[in-house]
């Protein structure tokens, strides 16, 4: 048993006058190790693809099963721990607290994690390049240095899945390739990495692509000229 899988998953948004059909039976699985870049325009599905496999949010029809435990037959307290201990989220909008100092924000990842790692808050926000600023609150910090801040937060715990929704975003060109970087590396730890994108470039880095369209999978597998190195990567 893969440690994702998405078996027949549709996803229909009902907001009472429109129903968009988000997802339409996208089935797949994905391994611990696979570093894998999820790719497609605005609005195709992608947000509720990862928000699905971390629990956020219920499929309208089809299972998604974590770890080999099918989310359908979990209760407040089973999805809780499966969101604690298994997924790591980088959130598109960030997400961080508002009141809480940027090491606070990275700190607070690991209270919650029961997957200790034997890094502290400071050490994982000075790989994001962020030493200088821990003590800062997220209004004091620009977009991108709170995307950073949102990436420490989830680097900080050794879950085994990490999701991160647009990275890099708000980057810029040489910050995105660090960050880029420091993802692989997760993915070389054997955490299972979805990184979702709309940006082609980024996908030449990936294991694997998935590209998605209206909801659907359109294709799946390596990227077409073979994978690269973040450093050979322009955009
Ligand atoms: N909570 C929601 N209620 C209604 N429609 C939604 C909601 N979230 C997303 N959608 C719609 O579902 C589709 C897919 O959205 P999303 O997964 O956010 O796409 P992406 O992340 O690829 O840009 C879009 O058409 C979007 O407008
Ligand atoms: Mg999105």
């Amino acid at each position: 048993m893969a440690l994702i899988e998405l078996s027949n998953i549709s996803k229909i948004y009902d907001t009472g006058s429109v129903t968009v059909k988000a997802l339409d039976k996208v089935t797949l699985s994905i391994e611990e190790g696979e570093f894998v870049v999820v790719l497609g325009p605005s609005g195709c599905g992608k947000t509720t693809m990862l928000n699905l496999i971390g629990a956020l949010d219920t499929p309208s029809r089809g299972t998604v099963t974590i770890g080999g435990f099918d989310l359908s037959t979990g209760n407040r307290s089973s999805l809780s721990r499966i969101r604690r201990n298994t997924v790591s989220f980088v959130f598109q909008s960030f997400n961080l607290f508002p009141g809480l100092t940027a090491e606070e924000n990275v700190q607070f990842g690991l209270d919650v994690s029961g997957n200790k790692s034997e890094y502290t808050a400071a050490n994982v926000l000075a790989d994001v390049g962020l030493e200088n600023r821990s003590t800062h609150f997220p209004h004091e910090l620009s977009g991108g240095e709170q995307q950073r801040v949102a990436i420490a937060r989830a680097l900080a715990t050794s879950n085994p899945i990490l999701l991160a929704d647009e990275p890099t975003g708000e980057l810029d060109f040489e910050t995105g390739k660090q960050i880029l970087k420091l993802l692989v590396s997760q993915a070389n730890m054997n955490r299972a990495v979805l990184v979702v994108s709309h940006n082609r470039e980024i996908a030449q880095i990936a294991d694997r692509v998935i590209q998605l369209s209206s909801g659907q999978i359109i294709s799946d597998g390596p990227p077409i000229d073979g994978k690269k190195d973040v450093d050979s990567l322009r955009w």
